[in-house]
């Protein structure tokens, strides 16, 4: 019975979708997936959808580490495999990394079930998701080329020694694609490297990593390891062994991170692509239809649970006075179908926990001046399922317009022009995702040359980012390190040093 499952689930097709961008194309001849925010093969998907929901999730198989002495082990034993893995040619090393994409691809059916029984996700959001991880495989196996001693890069005769051990800290909520990111981008560098998977969400990662280990990467290069937060995992980030830190998380756990790490022999090294309070403007000139359900998307997918989430909307001048977008996206948002991933109708997950803090006080409370659109309501006892709530008028400079809530919630703004949208879209320490819908290219131009993003999206969703075509990362609060992006063509040549080596003849 279960063979015949993973049978059936291998044989889902990847389903490329043509992104609504305006402003990138597609460089012809080339084989990425394009992982985008995209809905999945569903009629394949509803031919084994009640075996993905009778499945268990894969029991644990990671080392779980107790004690500092244990971590030591860990460490040390990276550091002893690493030369071994950075002189085999680069060229080897992007094979792997390929073979690595087809295994990926090879557990898909898995990788989805995983990720909907242990992380929430429904299937529209997990399947784009392995597209995504597959997609940074094949990217950064080129990078690895570019990387080698002999490529072209190395015009000023430098010479690119990569870091002995990295170290991936990955959040919960992109179980696959963003721990599998960072371990992939040290493995093209020529770095060791150790995972340790959110500890909510740590059998996705495991299977990922399974596949990267039947692609030929060896188990003493890339370790999977879990800890909780305490002293071993502490230990870990910290350690004096491990060079370079790739996190993804809440900008308090990088600021933690870096004061661990002062001191360190080659300094802090934390990457880290952090916390973010994103808006889409929309003005008047905008398609209403596409920007509502390109908002709806932003907002809700994953529950909202997304560092690039639209947690505002800023409504330019006569489009804040349109009763037709109003009930249009009151409409949306009432249309979603709250529920567990298992039951593949559900448009919009639990939340990953009960929730509490930031997220809590977005949920259930008004600040001054603003009413409900449509209100947020726990729906059963688990705490997890929030029907998604809207906030109308929520004021500038209050709590809501710059405080990252992390869940199901969007507040709406009014600007007189778009000037004042762009100040107020920049009006937060964060500078992650923005997004503009306006069918008008001067604003295009002008809101393009002023916003404060990593990411800015144009008549686009602004969750789903896609390697090399828009890689990922932020900026301001959002970004620690040098920024370089995701999927982009730097962020390789980061986990490594460059040192002189005389200037070629
Ligand atoms: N890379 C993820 C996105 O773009 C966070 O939504």
């Amino acid at each position: 019975q279960e063979r015949r499952f993973r049978d059936s689930v291998a044989d889902i097709p990847t389903t490329p979708t043509a992104p609504r961008r305006s402003d990138e194309r597609e460089p012809a001849g080339e084989t990425f997936t394009n992982a985008v925010d995209s809905d999945p093969a569903l009629p394949q998907v509803r031919e084994w959808a009640h075996e993905v929901v009778a499945a268990s999730p894969a029991p644990l198989t990671s080392r779980v580490l107790g004690t500092v002495a244990e971590v030591d082990e860990v460490v040390a034993t990276g550091r002893a495999a690493q030369p071994a893995w950075a002189a085999r040619p680069a060229a080897e090393r992007a094979a792997v990394l390929r073979r690595a994409a087809d295994e990926l691809e090879a557990r898909r059916g898995e990788l989805i079930t995983q990720m909907i029984h242990e992380g929430g996700k429904t299937i529209d959001q997990a399947d784009p998701e392995v597209s995504e991880a597959i997609d940074f495989a094949r990217y950064y196996a080129d990078r690895a080329l570019e990387l080698d001693p002999g490529a072209s890069l190395h015009t000023d005769g430098a010479r690119f020694t990569p870091d002995v051990l990295t170290l991936v800290t990955p959040p919960w909520n992109f179980p696959v694609a963003i721990p599998i990111g960072g371990v992939l981008a040290a493995l093209a560098a020529g770095s060791a490297v150790v995972i340790k998977p959110a500890p909510a969400v740590p059998g996705c990662t495991e299977i990922a990593m399974a596949a990267l280990h039947a692609a030929g990467v060896p188990g003493d290069v890339a370790q999977v390891v879990r800890s909780d937060e305490g002293e071993a995992g502490r230990a870990l980030v910290s350690h004096e062994g491990v060079d370079t830190v790739i996190l993804t998380g809440a900008a308090e756990t990088a600021e933690l991170f870096i004061s661990w790490r002062h001191g360190r022999p080659h300094g802090p090294r934390v990457l880290g692509e952090t916390s973010g309070k994103n808006a889409l403007v929309i003005t008047p000139s905008a398609d209403y239809d596409l920007a509502v359900a390109d908002l709806v998307k932003s907002a809700f997918g994953h529950a909202g649970q997304k560092c690039s989430a639209a947690s505002l909307a800023i409504l330019v001048g006569s489009a804040g006075r349109s009763e037709r977008l109003r009930r249009q996206l009151v409409d949306a948002v009432r249309s979603l179908r709250v529920g567990w991933p298992t039951d593949l109708t559900t448009t919009m997950g639990p939340v990953i926990e009960p929730p509490t803090g930031k997220l809590e006080r977005s949920l259930t409370r008004l600040e001054p001046g603003e009413t409900w659109l449509v209100e947020p309501r726990q729906l059963d006892d688990t705490g997890r399922l929030w029907s998604p709530g809207l906030k109308d008028n929520v004021a500038p400079g209050s709590f809501f317009h710059r405080t990252e809530a992390f869940g199901p919630v969007l507040g709406l703004m009014y600007a007189d022009d778009l000037d004042e949208a762009i100040e107020l879209q920049n009006a937060t320490d964060f500078g992650l995702t923005g997004g503009l819908h306006s069918l008008d290219e001067g604003e295009i131009e002008h809101w393009l040359s002023r916003v404060e993003v990593g990411n800015a999206y144009v008549n686009r969703h602004i969750t789903g980012a896609i390697v090399r075509r828009q890689s990922f990362g932020g900026w301001k609060s959002s970004s620690v390190g040098p920024g370089a992006k995701a999927g982009g063509p730097n962020y390789v040549a980061q986990l490594g040093t460059w040192a002189p080596d005389g200037v070629p003849a």
